[in-house]
């Protein structure tokens, strides 16, 4: 984008229409990337053959990506041992979910510890959290049928040499109203409709009844 010889609004979006059109979705803006919601799955940009590539790359020196930032947040953190920050936000439906997963799955593969013990991996855990979040805070809206009703900071925790060692997420804000109010078209947190769907001895230890719901 700074390559640009007018950095003025239509420039820019002129520029990331014609990337997003030969499917290049992301662009670099100086140290910021931009991401455009492709709404379809592009599985060969996340493969780890990917991963593999970016790993040490110079930020800038492969095609715009959210591995390039988490790597980049990642050998800063080894370089100069003081923890780091990667701030995604854009507005609803923009993608900010979907871009924090690829960049928890990169530092997840950075800071991954080979166990073969059989027992499931701190970063694997990390990964798993985001299923159980999401049906509770997540729920389909009239911009995203999957959107954040929360804010949340997750912060992952390394060792001395560079591998994950823990996670915490401190979530914030969360819509409640919607627990009790939601107007058509939109829908309450996915996990009620999950619940709902549950085999009938999981009901029954809940003491859920479905006839109750009009
Ligand atoms: N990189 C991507 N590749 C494929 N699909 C994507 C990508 N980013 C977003 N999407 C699609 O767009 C939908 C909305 O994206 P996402 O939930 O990440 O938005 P959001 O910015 O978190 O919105 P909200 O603020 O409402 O939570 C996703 O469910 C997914 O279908
Ligand atoms: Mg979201």
């Amino acid at each position: 984008m700074t390559k640009l010889a007018y950095l003025h609004e239509p420039g820019v979006l002129q520029n990331l229409r014609c990337r997003f059109d030969i499917n290049e979705i992301y662009t670099y803006t100086g140290g910021i990337l931009i991401a455009i919601n492709p709404f379809q799955r592009l599985p060969h940009l996340y493969e780890n053959r990917v991963m593999e590539k970016y790993k040490g790359a110079s930020v800038g020196e492969l095609s715009p990506h959210p591995f390039a930032i988490a790597d980049s947040a990642y050998r800063q953190m080894i370089k100069e041992q003081i923890s780091q920050a990667i701030l995604v936000s854009g507005e609803s439906g923009a993608g900010k979910t979907e871009s924090t997963k690829m960049l928890m799955q990169y530092l997840a593969f950075m800071g991954g510890r080979n166990n073969n013990t059989g027992e499931r991996s701190v970063e694997q855990k990390v990964l798993e959290s985001n299923p159980v979040l999401e049906a509770f805070g997540n729920a389909k809206t009239v911009r995203n049928n999957n959107s954040s009703r929360f804010g949340k900071f997750v912060e992952i925790q390394f060792d001395g040499r560079g591998r994950i060692s823990g996670a915490a997420i401190r979530t914030y804000l969360l819509e409640r109203s919607r627990v009790c109010q939601v107007s058509d078209p939109e829908r309450n947190y996915h996990c009620f409709y999950m619940l709902c769907a549950a085999p009938p001895e999981v009901k029954v230890s809940l003491s859920f009844n479905n006839s109750h719901l009009v």
